[in-house]
């Protein structure tokens, strides 16, 4: 990642930054922007962001990636966990290792914050190299299961749970 770059906690003021490089990343993106940017201000409304964490390069945000609650059920027991999602760099800024560090930057908050897992929803070429794992996330019954979703320990060396039940915060389904 360049030097001038630089991650920090996302702040109220940085909310319109955020949800333009949201819809400019989303936009310019094979998937389009589906709807990241509102998700973002459902997921905050609801009080269900538990991380967000910004790129700030020359005063302007160049990145962000954001961790909301979920609801997850382990081996009969709640498990604290929560979902990547989304995550967007300036399309002129890719590639660099911002994602990287904004991801990384992002599961140490977590685990401060004493969260047992993360699931993601995302491409299988990228999450694993944080430690995303699709079998692990096998093991849990969600309506998002496939061969996208993924899921870590916090701690590389917890045991794996051997079932479960991983559901999003309700923002997620209110996405048209
Ligand atoms: C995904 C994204 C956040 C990565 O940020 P970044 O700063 O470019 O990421 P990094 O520089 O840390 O890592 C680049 C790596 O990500 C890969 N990558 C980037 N976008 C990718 C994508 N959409 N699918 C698969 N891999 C992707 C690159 O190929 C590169 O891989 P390599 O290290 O093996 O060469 C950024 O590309 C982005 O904003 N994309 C548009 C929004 C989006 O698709 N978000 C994720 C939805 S699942």
């Amino acid at each position: 990642m360049p030097d001038s770059v630089a991650i920090r906690p996302a702040r109220a003021e940085d909310d319109e930054a955020i949800d333009s490089v949201i819809r400019a990343a989303f936009g310019a993106s094979e998937y389009g922007h589906r709807g990241e940017a509102e998700l973002v201000r459902i997921l905050a409304a609801d009080d269900d962001v538990m991380v967000s964490l910004v790129a700030e390069r020359d005063g302007a945000i160049a990145g962000n990636v954001l961790f909301s609650r979920m609801d997850i059920e382990a081996d009969g027991a709640p498990l604290a966990g929560a979902g990547l999602a989304p995550i967007s760099v300036m399309p002129g800024l890719q590639g660099q290792g911002i994602g990287d560090a904004l991801i990384r930057g992002g599961l140490a908050v977590l685990r401060e914050q004493g969260a047992a897992i993360s699931f993601v929803l995302g491409h299988e070429s990228y999450y694993p190299r944080f430690g995303y794992s699709p079998e692990l996330a096998a093991r849990f019954a969600s309506p998002f299961a496939g061969p996208h979703f993924m899921a870590m320990m916090l701690d590389s060396n917890a045991a794996w749970p051997l079932g479960g039940r991983a559901d999003y915060a309700s923002a997620f389904g209110r996405l048209g």
